[in-house]
């Protein structure tokens, strides 16, 4: 993995909030919040929270008094998120490598993290934090993205973008769809030292309410942009390649497909 794929910074963070937010992450950040709030909590941890999507969802979903500590690796990312709050709310926004958490052991009721792990260099040292982080009892929900074949908005973009630069394609949508094998992630989470380990699969059959909105964030709203910038593309004219093939293969619906992981600290 290409350490660009982790860096959304500059204008990415809006156009992700914005065009790829509604569409990609709000109806599974919902599923997150109700299987995080079965019970009472004091102390909810959110890694790689981006722009605060999941973050606003489970503030609202838990009980006023919980606290909720809301951290990612890129500060541009949590600038978003910290406007989605007001003072009184119990929330704090801090910059997290998820590899090496500044945060004291045994600290937190649940951690939360929604399609981030995909992202991280070394995923048995971020479990290894995580465990470390969390109060005896405690519980890791997490979330990645099944392959392409269940999400192919994601194998469309790639496609029409991989024209523009035959000799090097931009590889960010490998990155994000590339980590699922449920049983590997499983047996990587039991070596850290979780027990109760699980898995589900989370299906949405979501509406594209524009197209050219949808296609506008695959191609400005993430890292992909900046590979497509460093390779002296044209981002206005893969948009609309991108619209084109959305357009034509999945029309105005497409079915998402994630994996939701939960794991226990004894
Ligand atoms: C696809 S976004 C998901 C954001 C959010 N959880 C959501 O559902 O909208 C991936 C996030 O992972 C963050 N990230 C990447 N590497 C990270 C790391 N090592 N530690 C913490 N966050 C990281 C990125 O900054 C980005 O915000």
């Amino acid at each position: 993995m290409t350490q660009q794929a982790s860096e959304f910074i500059g204008s990415i963070p809006e156009y992700y909030d914005k065009y790829l937010g509604p569409i990609l992450f709000a109806d599974f950040a919902e599923d997150l919040a109700k299987r995080l709030t079965q019970s009472e909590l004091e102390s909810v941890l959110e890694l790689a929270a981006g722009t605060g999507i999941v973050s606003r969802i489970i503030r609202d979903a838990l009980t006023g008094d919980c606290e909720l500590v809301v951290t990612d690796l890129n500060e541009p990312m949590l600038d978003v998120a910290k406007k989605k709050f007001l003072g009184h709310e119990r929330v704090t926004c801090r910059q997290a490598d998820a590899l090496a958490l500044p945060i004291g052991d045994s600290s937190f009721d649940r951690v939360v993290c929604q399609f981030g792990v995909m992202f991280f260099p070394d995923k048995l040292k971020s479990y290894q934090e995580v465990l470390r982080v969390l109060k005896p009892g405690g519980r890791y929900l997490f979330s990645v993205w099944d392959t392409w074949v269940y999400n192919p908005f994601a194998q469309l973009a790639h496609e029409a973008v991989a024209k523009y630069f035959p000799e090097n394609p931009p590889g960010f949508y490998k990155v994000p769809f590339g980590y699922r094998d449920a049983e590997k992630i499983k047996s990587s989470l039991k070596d850290a030292g979780f027990s109760n380990v699980s898995h589900e699969l989370v299906k949405f059959d979501m509406e594209i309410p524009s197209v050219s909105d949808f296609a506008r964030g695959l191609v400005f709203g993430n890292p992909l942009y900046d590979e497509i910038m460093n390779r002296k593309g044209d981002p206005a004219e893969i948009h609309l390649s991108v619209a084109k093939s959305i357009e034509a293969n999945l029309g105005n619906n497409m079915p998402l497909q994630a994996i939701v992981f939960t794991a226990e600290k004894d």
